[in-house]
């Protein structure tokens, strides 16, 4: 079966074809243009027109890169929340004119769950736990019922941020360093010059909680207390160690032995290597998303709409579609 999938959630347009069968994701093409700002970050007005804009362009490259006519497309999928409202609808209305107009199955995903699939997926994972991390998500995730091949099981999150994502906290305090967006990346650079100082820590039972730490950072860089380097490096030590433990407890938990992490953060190579010597020390295997699939792109949504094919809900957009509710 071919399914195309249409991303566009947040700055992202993109759209992935993909064919699919029981147990195997080949991805033919994942063309996208991410609308850009240098200085004041993301207006979801200003993406939406972005996003209206490119949007012939990216399907005219995606179908000519897959090399494939209408007729041989089964189905569309397009993701419809959790996201920036306006983003949605630019992306859902483009979906069904082009279901309309080429007469084909239209299939509402949701973004997040989309990110764990295509993480299962590509890994070959059987029954992992999920780590997701990006800007606005720190999840641990659980799917029940897998056993049931046939059926798509709910999501449990475990456990996950009672505050802000780890993105979010790290693009903060790097924009307190004037580091520019998005800050995790540059955080992780300067982290490898650094030193452990002992910073709040901060695990509620299976939650975690973000800005204790951040703050502390924060007065500690503007009194001039600590270095930058020494901050940058303590700030990644807690904030990965803190959602560490929680994954970790819900493996043990669970029972799980597998562990995938999705989101942005997941680009972290000190956040891979505490992971894996987590998993390792626990006899677990450690799976990772390659940077092309890990971040907001079509395919992982043309994925999820394969696997939701036969049951999904009726609806147009929902900017606060909870990765529980699916
Ligand atoms: P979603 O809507 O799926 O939750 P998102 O748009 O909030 O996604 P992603 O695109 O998955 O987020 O990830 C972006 C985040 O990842 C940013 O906060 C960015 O700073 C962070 N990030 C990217 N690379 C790194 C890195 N090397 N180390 C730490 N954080 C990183
Ligand atoms: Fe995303």
């Amino acid at each position: 079966m071919i399914i195309l999938g249409i991303e566009s959630t947040a700055h992202t347009f993109g759209i992935g074809i993909i064919k699919a069968s029981q147990n195997a994701c080949q991805i033919l093409t994942n063309c996208k243009d991410s609308y850009s700002s240098s200085d004041i970050g993301m207006i979801p007005g200003d993406i939406a027109i972005h996003h209206k804009k490119v949007a012939t362009d990216v399907l005219k490259r995606a179908l000519s890169e897959a090399k494939l006519s209408w007729e041989q497309i089964d189905s569309i999928a397009y993701s419809a929340g959790p996201g920036l409202d306006p983003a949605l609808w630019a992306g859902f209305n483009f979906a069904k004119d082009l279901a309309n107009k080429q007469n084909k199955q239209l299939i509402p995903v949701n973004h997040c769950t989309a990110h764990l699939s295509i993480g299962k997926i590509i890994n070959h994972a059987k029954d992992p736990v999920y780590l997701y991390v990006s800007g606005v998500n720190t999840q641990v995730i659980v799917q029940q019922g897998v056993k049931n091949k046939n059926k798509q099981g709910k999501y449990k999150i475990l456990g996950e941020t009672l505050d802000l994502g780890m993105g979010n906290m790290l693009d903060k305090f790097a924009r307190t360093l004037k580091l520019g967006f998005p800050g995790g990346p540059k955080i992780e650079k300067i982290a490898k010059l650094g030193s452990f100082i002992k910073l709040p820590y901060t695990v509620k039972g299976m939650d975690v909680n973000f800005s204790g730490l951040l703050t502390k950072c924060t007065q500690l860089f503007e009194r001039k207390q600590a270095s930058t380097k020494d901050l940058c490096f303590s700030l990644q030590e807690h904030a990965f160690a803190m959602t560490i433990e929680i994954a970790e407890r819900a493996m043990a938990h669970t029972q799980k032995d597998e562990l995938i992490l999705v989101g942005g953060v997941g680009a972290n190579k000190r956040f891979c290597e505490m992971l894996e010597t987590m998993c390792k020390e626990r006899g677990a295997t450690f799976y990772n998303v390659p940077m092309s699939l890990a971040g907001d792109q079509g395919a992982m949504i043309a994925w999820e709409g394969f696997l939701r094919k036969d049951n999904y809900p009726k609806m147009e957009v929902d900017p606060h579609w909870r990765t529980d509710e699916v």
